[in-house]
């Protein structure tokens, strides 16, 4: 198709990152195809009225506004989730941190009753991708996701809803352990905090810095100030046996891992590396005593 082409090599001499990608999506996305079908209509015009959809949505596109937000989702573990300027885009490194949960959880789940229970916990669900994906996986799983952003919960229930697992997902609003009832005690604790070190953060490319939710991203000066206080929380709402999972900033997966050791009620202290070979994931396993 010219049109793709044309506006690869656009987006190209403008500086607009993956540009083919870009392109590609939001065509796709205009003509209600998928990207791979987009090529089975290879010699086909565009009608005057999705020319003018398409380019208006390229002229945001050069200006910065990322291409999730533009068609309002976003693929993760091959899910499809609704994404709107409220929420983090889901990432794929993410996907390091549910592998590593389903590695220990789901042969503990599948016995229906294991004996740390099968209450799980995610604290800063955004869009809902990491709560949404372990319910879906582990079906005998029920849930507690809590986030300090209204409008982000809004967009992870309507994800939970099309996903058909709201009924086993109550949704709070608070910050980190505050909303929850006391004395509740889960069998995992999954958390993709906001870790991203103000230095980091200020020189963030465009896309992310100025559209994504700044307190979906920013930890502070140095990316820990949400991650030390759940660290140090996280013995206190854990079954003895149960999973603590906590997606990471490049460079900060020993310094995680020496916050959760400190509190010397964790064993297994394990790190993860993401598809870059990025440490991203730190896991470890509450003590029985
Ligand atoms: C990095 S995003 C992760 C979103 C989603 N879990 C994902 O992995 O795509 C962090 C989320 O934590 C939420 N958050 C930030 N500070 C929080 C706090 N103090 N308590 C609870 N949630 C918080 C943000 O609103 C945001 O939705």
């Amino acid at each position: 198709m010219a049109v793709l082409k044309w506006t690869t090599d656009y987006f190209q001499e403008k500086g607009v990152s993956e540009p083919r990608a870009s392109a590609e999506v939001l065509l796709a996305h205009v003509l209600n195809l998928s990207r791979l079908d987009l090529y089975l209509r290879y010699d086909q015009p565009l009608t005057p009225e999705e020319l003018a959809r398409f380019k208006a949505l390229v002229v945001r596109r050069r200006a910065g506004e990322p291409t999730a937000y533009l068609t309002g989702r976003k693929e993760f573990w091959s899910l499809d989730f609704l994404v709107t300027p409220a929420v983090l885009i889901p990432r794929p490194e993410t996907e390091t941190l549910i592998e590593s949960v389903l590695e220990v959880f789901k042969q503990e789940t599948e016995n229906r009753k294991p004996k740390t229970g099968n209450l799980c916990l995610e604290v800063g669900v955004g869009s809902g991708a990491i709560i949404i994906t372990l319910a879906r996986e582990l079906p005998h799983t029920r849930w507690v996701g809590v986030d300090i952003s209204g409008p982000a919960l809004a967009v992870a229930r309507e994800n939970a809803r099309r996903h058909g697992v709201a009924e086993r997902i109550n949704f709070l609003h608070g910050n980190l352990l505050a909303a929850l009832k006391p004395g509740l005690r889960f069998a995992l604790l999954a958390a993709n905090l906001p870790y991203v070190p103000r230095p980091v953060w200020e020189e963030l490319p465009k896309d992310i810095k100025e559209y994504e939710p700044r307190e979906a991203l920013l930890g502070g000066e140095n990316g820990l100030d949400l991650i030390r206080p759940l660290a140090r929380a996280a013995p206190g709402i854990l079954q003895p046996g149960g999973w603590l999972a906590l997606e990471v900033a490049d460079g900060q997966a020993p310094k995680v891992a020496a916050l959760v050791e400190e509190t010397g009620k964790f064993e297994n202290i394990e790190k993860f590396p993401d598809y870059l070979g990025v440490e991203r994931v730190v896991r470890a396993r509450r003590l029985e005593g």
